[in-house]
């Protein structure tokens, strides 16, 4: 991160700054006195704001005062659903190659995590559903898994969808879905389309967890702002548990996040018709590589080519960072099935995905 003029694809972020209405919003709300705390699950008019996207997008009906937690991130809202389910002993099961934090929250938890890899078939990644079966003990309480996925792009089908919340039925386990990248979907009907939630399949009763953030589809990482939709035992749980940790989210922040709901489609649809593009191109070039196999993801910002022979992909990547001033993340770093591959962030400009592509082709072609 100290090196110089390194083409920086590592990152999982766009580096567009957040937009303005947003930032006005925050400006505003620090003025009118959005400056005490508010609910420890938030404040009433962003849950609500919340639930009506959910009716709006998904056809989902969510009621704010009962099944929505705000937080102070998508991975806080990941920490207080993962803690309010797992006991130390507990284990739990994560689909992976997947962003690390799941797992490590999990451990955080005492809880142990069984990796089950996403099998590459074809072009497309799928669920090991035996493999699942196979990994359940008398132990297991809950499943993660992660829709649009980082590092994969990839999206569950209806089948696949319904497939997981059969299994956890069945086992008795809390479903944890990761959908902090629902926005940010490329076969929908429309480009803006999200990708429809596993909310639309489970009733009020299923023990299911929505975890969600402002962070991809607004940009606004930095902000810290997201939000848990449970059952409402356990969004109650991690409303009491939320007093302990941040007690909520802060308050002016969570006014523009409003905002953000309410005014956000405009500036949502110019970043996908970016994203698009900038995913074909670096695509396109992939193709063109010695040694490469990469499926179309249909979600997220994120490609994660596999190459072939490779077995360190940390040695790989520093190598390629030291020769060629090109920052990729190294599958590894993302659990079972990641090794072998490394992650592209393609949510930069164009001025730096066609150096770097140019620079990793050239770098791949000469035996890499
Ligand atoms: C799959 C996934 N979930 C959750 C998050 C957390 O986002 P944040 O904590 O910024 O809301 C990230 C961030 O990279 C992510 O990739």
């Amino acid at each position: 991160m100290s090196m110089d003029g390194v083409l920086r694809l590592y990152f999982g972020e766009s580096n567009l700054p957040t937009p303005d209405y947003i930032k006005e919003a925050a400006v505003r709300a620090l003025q009118d006195g959005y400056t005490f705390y508010t609910e420890n699950a938030g404040l009433p008019s962003l849950r609500r704001a919340i639930a009506e996207n959910y009716q709006r997008l998904q056809a989902v009906e969510l009621d704010p005062a009962s099944e929505i937690v705000v937080t102070a991130s998508g991975v806080q809202a990941l920490n207080l659903g993962i803690r309010c389910a797992l006991d130390p002993g507990d284990e739990a099961l994560a689909l992976t190659p997947a962003w690390p934090n799941g797992s490590s929250i999990i451990m955080m938890a005492n809880a142990t995590v069984h990796q089950i890899p996403h099998p590459l078939c074809g072009d497309r990644y799928r669920v090991d559903f035996d493999a699942l079966e196979a990994a359940v003990t008398p132990r297991t309480r809950l499943l993660l898994y992660t829709s649009p996925s980082n590092p994969l792009g990839w999206v569950a089908t209806e089948e696949e969808q319904q497939g997981l919340l059969d299994f956890a039925r069945r086992h008795g386990l809390w479903l944890v879905a990761d959908e902090v990248y629902d926005r940010l979907y490329y076969a929908g009907a429309r480009l803006g389309d999200p990708v429809p939630s596993i909310l639309r399949k489970a009733t009020r009763q299923d023990a299911v967890m929505v975890v969600h953030s402002f962070s991809k589809s607004y940009c606004m990482t930095g902000w810290r702002l997201g939000w848990l939709v449970a059952r409402r035992d356990l969004a109650a749980r991690a409303t009491d548990m939320n007093e302990f940790i941040v007690s909520h989210a802060p308050t002016f922040a969570q006014k523009a996040g409003e905002t953000a709901l309410a005014e956000g489609e405009g500036t949502l649809l110019e970043m996908l018709e970016r994203l698009k593009q900038n995913r074909d191109l670096c695509l396109r070039a992939l193709k063109r590589m010695n040694g490469v196999t990469v499926p179309k993801p249909d979600g997220a910002f994120y490609l994660f080519p596999r190459i072939e022979g490779l077995r360190d992909s940390f040695a790989f990547c520093r190598r390629l960072l030291e020769e060629t001033q090109v920052g990729l993340a190294p599958g590894v770093a993302f659990g079972a099935g990641g090794e072998g591959s490394v992650r592209i962030c393609y949510a930069a400009e164009r001025s730096i995905l066609e150096p770097a592509m140019a620079r990793l082709t050239k770098f791949l072609n000469a035996g890499g």
